[in-house]
């Protein structure tokens, strides 16, 4: 089938309505189904649907896409596009079972299309927000209602996933609460990191133009505007990343004139960290804290206590801190970019430590997702898997050509090469990573076990040169992104689909 007859099956399997000329050629192509697929919308999506928990409770919000100057403090200005004039947008948060309503109405300029992936939620197939795969892109001017049950408590966060896009002010939490909440604290702080250029050195299209053109033609080039050379970092085994920001931010803030939570000395806090960034890794710490990490993307993990965390873009961590007296700075330390976000917990009097500040903690004991283990409540029972897919992360930034087992995703044409499991199966993925440089591997729908008893995540920091091998049951039928949640990776190709047979 060639690639146009792919697409337009899927999308009229979904029941698209225009999709236009694609979707009209396709007719009576017998959708997905064709081609021995799940359909996203099909009775297999549905009856899983049907089996989540509900509270028969519905949280109803608007998000509106649009263009919005943004203060990120200090007086700079950032012209973007944001939820509801904000960044991050509002966080949602809902109890578990909550049905989420979420009308998107697509208000961005210059025609652009857009729609919101639910990041790290199992939901149902047709609501997770992947243009052509799961639903046609929200036009311009239009309106498009996500609605689907969260059904695991969590620390989740939604974005757009068309372009780079993630890449602008387009992100916000996703709080989903346990009624049964068994862990005990006094209050919680959700913290947003992320690296910004967007209206202030240049658009996320712009910095994409430029790297894709590769190392080598921008090295001859002296107009390189945004390629970032010899970001090195041990902890992230070489190359840290590709992107010149010239601001990292913590809850939207720079750190001349920071987010502050203010709390009392001796209570428990919750942290809610959540790396919305685009390229960075951050190294985070609170000063003159030790942090107890519970969760790491949203499920429970046995409690660890560490000096500082290295997050990668779309990983969640959940620690929980006790405060002391005094004003202390939480630092985001951008990995091997030696830059740093910084936002502020306040209990006692004090004055803010300089905007540079960086506390030693973040050379103490480090951790990340790797050194941790399952709580034993969600660890995956045994069984004996039934497939395995070697996922080999390929290409480089000399041609700037990343992929995975060397063939660059074609959005236009997204089973051209699916990654098949079935209903009911246990699949291991096997990230070969061929490349140079680290890759934060998020898969859509589902929460991978790292290895034999690891944490459950669905990003995973997969280092140059490495394999890291993860467990998941295939229970959620759909069609399925798996992708480097790096944004120019990702838009340069490094994607696959997962793809559930019939
Ligand atoms: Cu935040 Cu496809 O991901
Ligand atoms: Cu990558």
């Amino acid at each position: 089938m060639n690639s146009i007859n792919r697409r337009s099956a899927l999308l009229a399997g979904l029941g698209i309505a225009g999709a236009g000329a694609l979707a009209a050629c396709a007719t009576g192509s017998g959708g997905p189904v064709s081609l021995g697929l799940v359909s996203p919308s099909g009775s297999a999506v549905a009856a899983v649907e049907n089996k989540r928990k509900g509270t028969g409770r519905t949280r109803q919000v608007t998000l509106t896409a649009a263009r919005a100057v943004l203060d990120l403090g200090a007086g700079i200005k950032a012209d973007s596009w944001a939820f509801n004039g904000r960044t991050p947008g509002k966080e949602l948060r809902l109890s578990v079972g909550d049905t989420l309503a979420a009308e998107l109405s697509n208000q961005l300029p210059d025609r652009t299309t857009t729609s919101i992936h639910w990041h790290g939620i199992a939901l149902r197939g047709d609501m997770d927000g992947v243009p052509a795969v799961t639903q046609a892109a929200v036009r311009a001017g239009r309106n498009f209602t996500y609605r689907f049950i969260t059904d695991t408590p969590g620390t989740y966060f939604f974005h757009p996933h068309v372009g780079v896009q993630l890449d602008r002010g387009l992100y916000a939490p996703l709080i989903v609460e346990d009624p049964k909440e068994p862990l005990s604290y006094d209050d919680e702080w959700v913290v947003v990191l992320d690296d910004w250029v967007d209206g202030v050195t240049g658009t996320p299209d712009e910095v994409f133009a430029e790297v894709k053109q590769g190392m080598n033609m921008n090295m001859g080039d002296m107009s390189m505007r945004f390629m970032l050379m010899g970001a090195r970092s041990t902890l992230l085994g070489g190359d840290a990343g590709d992107v010149k920001y010239p601001y990292h931010l913590i809850n939207g803030r720079v750190p001349a004139d920071p987010d502050a939570y203010t709390g009392k000395p001796g209570r428990r806090v919750r942290l809610r960290v959540i790396n919305a960034g685009s390229d960075t890794a951050y190294r985070v710490a609170l000063s003159g804290h030790k942090m107890t990490v519970t969760h790491t993307d949203g499920f429970p993990i046995r409690h660890q206590e560490v000096d500082a965390l290295l997050v990668g873009m779309g990983e969640r961590y959940d620690v929980l801190v006790t405060l002391g007296d005094g004003v202390f700075p939480l630092v985001a330390l951008a990995e091997g970019k030696d830059m740093t976000g910084m936002a502020l917990v306040r209990t006692g009097s004090g004055a803010a430590p300089a905007p540079t500040v960086r506390p030693r903690e973040l050379d103490g004991m480090i951790m990340s997702a790797s050194q941790l283990k399952a709580a034993d409540d969600v660890r995956l029972p045994s069984r004996k898997t039934d497939q395995v897919h070697r996922i080999e992360l390929t290409g480089g930034m000399t041609k700037y050509d990343w992929a995975i087992n060397g063939k660059r995703f074609d959005m236009n044409d997204p089973t051209a090469t699916p990654i098949l499991v079935e209903q009911g199966q246990r699949v291991r993925l096997d990230f070969v990573n061929t490349t140079t440089m680290w890759h934060p591997m998020h898969l859509h729908g589902h929460t991978y076990q790292l290895g034999s008893g690891g944490a459950r995540k669905d990003t995973t920091i997969v280092p140059p040169k490495k394999t890291v091998s993860v467990f998941f049951d295939a229970d959620n039928p759909g069609q399925w992104m798996l992708h480097c949640h790096n944004a120019y990776h990702g838009e340069a190709g490094m994607i696959g689909l997962v793809a559930y047979r019939a």
